[in-house]
């Protein structure tokens, strides 16, 4: 598919674009060479819809979701934020990294308030939320533990909760459930799709879980091996708010072998 094929499709359309990517392309310099991490994306986010980028390791989807967080330059191309260049970090936008980057000598709760900190602002009045949220991901009495004193994906709840706690408008998610064991992993996904329901928040999902895609997005951009580019896009049109059923329905499967059989056809899978 040429990139003049990729539009937007009538469900980011409805939506007022928010994130709009023209060509974005990464290519590292090494010792050894220059890298082509992400070729080419032209992509347009529309404001409140969850899109999955999933593709196989190595594909440059850590790469794509820094850049729109501003924290890696694109060495093509550009992208937009609400029509805004983005030139540098954005403190707006809430990032859970893929790996959890908690502050050792730090306590969990202060751990989710660092972005308070960070600002120079008084946490104290967002106490009483991080605790609230904490425990809504089964971490009530872990407030005073320090992160090496947690399991790998006790300490991803904490970096999850870390970025719910600024009310984002915006949720970069790398592989955020990828450390947890599979029913704590169900779980959240179940949880961080029920969050999003009060509020409406433009969230972009690194993953390489076909089902998990499927789960959380409206759209799943189908990733290529390196250099990347978004083979194609596929609408989930699965009814919210998801749930067990949702993961047992005719329809959620059809979609999942769908994407199963287009990553087989681009020798991303061998049968
Ligand atoms: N800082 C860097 N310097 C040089 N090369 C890099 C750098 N970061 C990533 N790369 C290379 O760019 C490519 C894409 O990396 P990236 O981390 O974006 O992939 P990914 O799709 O997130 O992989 P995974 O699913 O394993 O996390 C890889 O070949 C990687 O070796
Ligand atoms: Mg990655």
């Amino acid at each position: 598919m040429s990139l003049a094929e990729l539009r937007p499709t009538d469900a980011g359309a409805a939506n007022a674009a928010l994130i709009d990517l023209r060509r974005a392309g990464k290519t590292y310099a090494t010792k050894t060479g220059e890298v082509v991490a992400v070729e080419e994306v032209t992509l347009t986010i529309g404001a409140g819809e969850t899109i999955a980028l999933l593709g196989p390791s190595g594909c440059g989807k850590s790469t794509l979701l820094m850049m729109i967080a501003g924290l890696i330059a694109p060495t093509t191309g550009g992208l937009t934020i609400a029509g805004q260049p983005v030139d540098g970090p954005n403190s707006q936008l809430g990032v859970v990294f893929q790996r959890d980057l908690l502050l050792d000598w730090k306590t969990v709760l202060e751990n989710v308030l660092l972005p308070f900190e960070l600002r120079g602002e008084d946490s104290r009045p967002h106490e009483a939320a991080a605790r609230a949220l904490l425990s809504r991901v089964g971490l009530a009495n872990f407030e005073d533990k320090r992160p090496f004193e947690l399991s790998g994906g006790m300490r991803q709840r904490v970096a999850i909760c870390r970025a719910w706690i600024q009310d984002p408008n915006i949720l970069l998610l790398d592989e955020p459930f990828a450390a947890l064991d599979a029913f704590t992993r169900e779980q959240m996904q179940l949880d961080v799709a029920r969050l999003s329901l009060d509020r409406p928040r433009t969230t972009i999902l690194v993953t390489h879980e076909i089902p998990e895609a499927v789960f959380m997005s409206d759209r799943v951009a189908v990733m290529t091996a390196r250099p990347s580019q978004i083979r194609e896009i596929v609408e989930i049109d699965l009814p919210r708010p998801r749930n067990v059923a949702t993961r047992e329905s005719a329809a959620f499967g059809e979609y999942v072998t769908r994407i199963h059989s287009l990553f087989t056809s681009l020798g991303v899978l061998h049968g």
